[in-house]
């Protein structure tokens, strides 16, 4: 069953917990970008966040964590609430240390990589993962547009998983919204990462309703 997964970067800030009650029985997670303004053009939100929004849901959150030092910041976010930590493959020197050292504290472990980075580089750690956070835009902001390509490489992973019988989730996170939901759950996407497609979509209750029928169909 694909769930989905509300990024608050497009979020109404100002307004955030009624934003999330506005929308929350129709997500399934919170999705949390974490920026550096380093390995990534845009600065957001770190630990102060995440413990305001503990203060009004109970939703698990994910702490995607654009930055160049995750490891430095992982205990933080999985103290103050993160139910899964997404480190991107780019910045992790020890990625295999790393995974572990996250699922050892308690929460799931995703690996995340950018449009331009090949699934090759996975190869060895998707024995070890959560899942793969899928990157369909370059990251850095909200309201992009997602990159065609990535199509194609959601396939490739998907059939990866398929002959390795692998048991990771694929996530996608950029530009996902109301024409190209439904095609990512058929190719094999669990989790669909969506910010405007959440907060910025007069028919999010009708795109929930298509990818629950997606799902149902697989
Ligand atoms: C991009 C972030 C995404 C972004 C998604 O760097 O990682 O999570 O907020 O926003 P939309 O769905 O609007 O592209
Ligand atoms: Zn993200």
């Amino acid at each position: 069953m694909a769930i989905i997964s509300a990024s608050i970067l497009a979020a109404n800030l100002a307004s955030l917990s009624e934003e999330v009650k506005r929308v929350e029985n129709m997500i399934d997670e919170i999705h949390l970008d974490v920026m550096d303004g380093h390995f990534v053009p845009n600065l957001t939100f770190g630990f102060p966040m995440i413990e305001a929004l503990r203060t009004f849901t109970n939703l698990p959150i994910d702490a995607h964590l654009m930055v160049t030092n995750p490891t430095d910041l992982i205990k933080g976010f999985v103290e103050k609430g993160a139910t899964r930590v997404t480190v991107h493959q780019e910045v992790c020197y020890h990625l295999h240390r790393t995974v572990e050292y996250i699922k050892s504290l308690g929460p799931e472990a995703f690996v995340a990589i950018n449009p331009a980075t090949p699934l090759s580089t996975l190869e060895e750690i998707l024995p070890y993962v959560d899942g793969i956070l899928v990157m369909t835009v370059n990251p850095g902001f909200s309201g992009q547009k997602f990159i065609p390509t990535m199509i194609e490489k959601i396939k490739r992973l998907s059939d990866i998983r398929k002959h390795k019988n692998y048991q990771f989730k694929i996530a996608v996170d950029g530009g996902v919204g109301n024409e190209n939901a439904v095609e990512l759950v058929k190719i094999g996407v669990d989790i669909l990462v969506m910010g405007y497609g959440v907060f910025r979509n007069p028919r999010l209750a009708q795109l929930r309703e298509e990818i629950l029928n997606a799902s149902a169909d697989m």
